[in-house]
């Protein structure tokens, strides 16, 4: 009973959407005006070309070095006064915490063959458990964090995203043990190990070409590493910056704050210069917050 209750609390602590700052000016925006800002938002920090095109009309000349448009403002039409978003930071934060919704792709996703392989991995999952659902918008946060860290991303990382954690389809479906793991890193390695061989197989078996096996198998057992690897690298980004902006309230309310900062310290010590500098575009809720500073500091 009481693992129940604390099933369905982890269930509503990932569906829970952390508190908007200033609802007035939510409510002012409108549906229609948030989804234009959270659309510009993303289309500047994915690098989306037809984003900086449109940005490029409304400011020619581009923008100055260190400054970003979605959190500088835009002109909507040349030679009208500068528009300027009336929470600087809400696009980024919005579009942070929904984009497994998004599904966006690079050339080495797009097409049926990715479809198939989401589809593989979609049937995996069980998602009327709830920490199966959250393992699920998990892998699928991580795909997206790897399309908007590397426009060019390969097609075996972005799998390796999808499947990095699939070992805990079985290990952990109805409760969470890593805080019970006498040595952390061994658990996550054998995390990753058992992980890398349920990837291949399944792979193998949904007709992905052996070669693309082989890589994302490899990429999948090395994910819990630092690693000189550059997409071994992009994976443990992806992972530790999916754990900040989708995951880390969720695993507050789950663990407790003594295991979250250890969680939270592991994580940042997983990331590179160019996942830290997304951090301040994620929206984390005040413990965790205080935790990451007290981490940092
Ligand atoms: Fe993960």
């Amino acid at each position: 009973m009481a693992e129940q209750r604390g099933q369905e609390h982890l269930h509503r602590a990932h569906q829970r959407h952390a508190p908007v700052r200033d609802h007035a000016e939510v409510e002012r925006l409108g549906a229609n005006g948030i989804a234009r800002e959270v659309e510009r938002g993303h289309e500047l920090d994915c690098g989306d070309e037809r984003g900086k095109q449109r940005e490029e009309r409304r400011r020619p000349g581009g923008w100055p070095d260190g400054v970003s448009p979605s959190r500088a403002g835009v002109g909507t039409t040349p030679g009208q006064p500068a528009w300027t978003p009336a929470l600087p930071d809400f696009p980024l934060e919005v579009l942070t915490r929904c984009q497994r919704a998004i599904g966006r792709r690079n050339a080495c996703s797009e097409g049926p063959h990715f479809d198939r392989i989401l589809a593989r991995h979609r049937q995996l999952h069980d998602l009327a458990r709830p920490l199966v659902r959250a393992d699920y918008n998990h892998a699928l946060d991580v795909w997206q964090w790897i399309v908007r860290l590397d426009r060019g991303a390969s097609l075996a990382v972005q799998i390796a995203a999808l499947f990095h954690d699939v070992e805990r389809l079985a290990s952990e479906p109805e409760r969470r043990v890593e805080h019970l793991a006498p040595d952390y890193q061994r658990f996550k390695d054998a995390h990753a190990r058992e992980g890398s061989a349920v990837t291949h197989a399944v792979l193998l078996a949904a007709g992905v070409a052996p070669a693309t096996c082989r890589r994302a198998a490899e990429l999948v057992a090395a994910h819990e590493r630092p690693s000189d690897d550059r997409e071994v690298a992009l994976l443990n980004d992806a992972d530790a910056l999916s754990f900040f902006s989708l995951n880390s309230s969720g695993y507050a309310d789950y663990f407790g704050p003594e295991q979250t900062k250890k969680k939270v310290a592991y994580s940042w010590n997983r990331m590179g210069p160019a996942a830290r500098a997304k951090l301040p575009g994620v929206r984390l809720r005040d413990d965790v917050r205080a935790l990451l500073d007290e981490v940092t500091s």
